[in-house]
């Protein structure tokens, strides 16, 4: 008898911890009860301090800081490869504006920040005039790096019946803002000051460089940054993350 009452007890308990009455979202996620611009920035905003530390609970990684463990820049005539990198500054990103249109499946989200980069890199070839034949330690800051990202969601159904949001496809756009400043030690391993004297060059040109070698590092940290948020969505309904019924699909 006993035995028999407490297996009811214990899978009516079980019932209802997975029929929702437990909440996977953490608490700094304030859903919206519109997806009007104001109420999304201000949620956005507000939770990006936390998100960025990292969900261990639910599997999302930390996004600030990051880390690149390797990653090779093919670029014409010089071979830089950036390892042991360290991305930060994300926690301090500012939400410029959100757009989300849930039936059109689409949500745009526009954003500056100041990130630090921070590894280790060797570099063969040349770059701009200079023949160079370096590695050592890189420090590379951005200052108001814009940049605007259009994602197309999707909806899935989990193998429960609930539903999700996903990320079907997403583009970017950014540009550098106020400043790049390098900070490559070592560029030539022959001579400190003809490696100061290009550094110096490098950072007068600043805009040059970073269009130059860049891309593949931005490109990175968003897909990574999109990959994160992605694993946010496997995790969390989306009844838990808007309080606006689902379009159909
Ligand atoms: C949504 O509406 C509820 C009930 O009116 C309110 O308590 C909550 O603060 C609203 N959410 C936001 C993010 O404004
Ligand atoms: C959306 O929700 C916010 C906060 O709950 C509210 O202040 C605002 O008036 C709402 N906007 C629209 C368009 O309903
Ligand atoms: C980035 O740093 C600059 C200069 O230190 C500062 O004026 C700006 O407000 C910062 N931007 C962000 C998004 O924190």
């Amino acid at each position: 008898m006993r035995p028999f009452i407490s297996s009811v007890i214990l899978s009516v308990l079980i019932f209802y911890v997975r029929n929702g009455e437990t909440k996977l979202a953490p608490d700094f996620i304030r859903p919206c009860n519109n997806t009007s611009s104001e109420c999304l920035v201000k949620a956005t905003q507000d939770a990006i301090p936390e998100f960025v530390k990292g969900l261990p609970d639910l599997g999302v990684p930390p996004l600030d800081p990051f880390t690149i463990d390797k990653l090779s820049i093919p670029l014409n005539g010089l071979k830089v490869t950036f390892y042991k990198g360290k991305v930060s500054g994300f926690r301090k990103c500012i939400v410029d504006n959100i757009i989300s249109e849930l039936e059109n499946r689409l949500f745009v989200l526009q954003f500056h920040c100041n990130l630090t980069i921070k590894g280790r890199y060797d570099a063969v070839g040349k770059i701009l005039l200079f023949p160079i034949n370096g590695e050592g330690d890189a420090k590379i800051k951005l200052t108001n790096l814009r940049m605007k990202v259009d994602i197309n969601t999707k909806y899935v159904k989990d193998k429960n019946g609930v539903d999700h949001f996903g990320v079907k496809s997403y583009k970017y756009t950014f540009d550098y803002g106020d400043k790049v400043t390098f900070d490559l030690q070592n560029l030539f391993k022959e001579s400190k000051q003809l490696s100061d004297t290009v550094l110096a060059f490098l950072n007068d040109n600043w805009k040059t460089v970073a269009e130059e070698f860049g891309k593949p590092i931005v490109d990175y940290a968003v897909d990574l940054a999109i990959r994160t948020i992605e694993k946010f969505f496997v995790a969390v309904p989306y009844s838990e993350l808007v309080y606006v019924p689902i379009p159909k699909y």
